[in-house]
């Protein structure tokens, strides 16, 4: 028996500007709208939607196959989503005057389209025609750069309840045709509407991007914003080998990296908390940053007491994070260089959480082997980073953060789950066992023997 009643097939191919295809004819918004109508009529369970490449009816989409019965529509429109879900999902009665019923003249039409794609694909090869997707990857700072801009400028925030392009520029100070060249980029990336002269947020803009929402990352992606400039410098650090790092971020900076942090930790805290936190008394959290490791593990274990080790202006921000979740009497702060302090003693957990990254291999040796003198005998450490493969060249985001640190420190680069197991060996500890997380970041947990 199949696990639901239906599967859905439907295209969102995007094609390059100009040529027709159903995402520019509208399918992502059709399917976050069917996606939507079917939970609201209760048939989640019942109902596969599986978005496919090109379905061969490029002119007329957005496309669609329903199985098991192989019904096609096409041209299907908003307005048409309840009615395939009333009629056909929950009643079992395809709605014809939108599916396709010649089954001879679909089968033509998709065949010609596919040899008019085929012909289209061999004659840009023989014409020395770059891919559109590596193409489109050299490009690819466009649209990053759009949406850094805006939130540099605070637009996202001074269109939040809709405005005009003078509007938004008298509200950031920028100058108006500018801004609404701007402000059309950002419609055609859908991150914003615009209705008439009009600017009004699309939703996940409002949510993530405008300063105010409770989710909003703006202040977070602000340090993306400054990564930019840094990762301008990639082509002159490749050449020298290193960089002279920007030890002196200012209170915002300082205040935007931590945010940084601190949103990347909103995903993972708890989950490692729920693997790691169990059995502990007593944790180091070294360069622990906005404290939300901390928190969260003396939120999953009620023994435990915590120390956030890191730099004098990153503890304010972890005080106040401290301070709202109510746990002062359980974690407390200490100022320290991680580089070369002696962590004391008595811990039996240290957790190790996007620090060695920061660090190049000898660092990263001396590290753990003061993490260890600072350890109980049986005591762990847990190490949180990118755990690259033997070879490097993977996964994708740990690889590319590697040039980050490239472009940011002196010596640091992300290291593979071979390199760490081997210096953590060296320093003294065993049972070196990785621990299975969702996310980019690796986890791998030792013990002192
Ligand atoms: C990439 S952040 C990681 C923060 C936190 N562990 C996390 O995973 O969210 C690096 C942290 O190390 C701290 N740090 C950097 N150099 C340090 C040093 N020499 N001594 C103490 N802390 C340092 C920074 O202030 C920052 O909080
Ligand atoms: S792009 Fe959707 S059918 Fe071709």
């Amino acid at each position: 028996m199949e696990p639901f009643r239906y599967h859905v097939y439907v295209c969102d191919q995007q094609k390059p500007e100009g040529v027709p295809c159903c995402t520019a004819r509208g399918s992502r918004g059709m399917i976050e709208d069917l996606r939507r109508e079917i939970v609201s009529q209760g048939l989640a369970n019942d109902v596969q939607i599986t978005t496919c490449g090109s379905l061969g009816l490029c002119e007329r989409g957005p496309n669609m196959v329903v199985y098991p019965e192989g019904v096609w529509y096409s041209g299907v429109r908003a307005e048409d989503v309840r009615e395939i879900v009333d009629s056909h999902f929950r009643h079992g009665r395809p709605v014809s005057r939108l599916a396709i019923t010649d089954r001879a003249a679909l089968a033509t039409e998709v065949c010609a389209n596919r040899d008019l794609y085929l012909a289209s694909v061999r004659a840009r090869d023989a014409a020395g025609v770059m891919p559109d997707e590596l193409a489109q990857s050299i490009r690819g700072f466009q649209e990053s750069r759009v949406i850094l801009t805006a939130l540099e400028l605070d637009l996202f925030t001074a269109i939040q309840s809709g405005a005009t392009a003078a509007q938004a520029a008298a509200a950031a100070g920028t100058e108006a045709r500018a801004t609404e060249m701007l402000l059309n980029a950002l419609a055609s990336l859908e991150l914003v509407r615009k209705e008439g002269a009009v600017f009004h947020n699309a939703p996940v803009a409002a949510r993530f991007l405008a300063a105010g929402s409770p989710d909003s990352a703006r202040m977070a992606m602000l340090h993306t914003a400054r990564l930019w400039h840094r990762w301008s410098g990639l082509t002159e650090c490749v050449r020298t080998g290193t960089t002279v790092p920007d030890d002196e971020r200012g209170a915002e900076g300082t205040e935007a990296f931590i945010a940084a942090m601190h949103n990347n930790a909103r995903q993972r805290a708890v989950p490692l908390a729920g693997a790691v936190a169990a059995g502990a008394n007593r944790m180091l959290d070294v360069g622990g940053g906005s404290g939300a490791y901390a928190i969260a593990f003396a939120q999953a274990n009620p023994q435990l007491r915590a120390e956030v080790f890191d730099q004098p202006a990153v503890l304010a921000i972890a005080q106040r994070h401290i301070r709202e979740a109510g746990l002062e009497e359980r974690i407390s702060t200490r100022v320290g260089d991680l580089r070369t302090d002696e962590f004391g003693g008595g811990y039996d957990l240290v957790l190790i959480s996007a620090i060695c990254h920061m660090l190049g291999e000898e660092e990263n040796r001396n590290l753990l082997a003061r993490v260890h003198r600072g350890l109980v005998e049986g005591g762990r450490v847990a190490i949180q980073d990118f755990l690259l493969r033997a070879d490097k060249t993977g996964p994708r985001a740990g690889a590319l953060f590697s040039l980050n640190m490239l472009v940011n420190t002196r010596g640091g680069a992300s290291y593979s789950e071979e390199e760490y197991s081997a210096w953590l060996r060296e320093a003294g500890f065993g049972e070196v066992r990785r621990v299975a997380l969702a996310g980019p970041a690796g986890v791998l947990v030792a013990r002192r023997e």
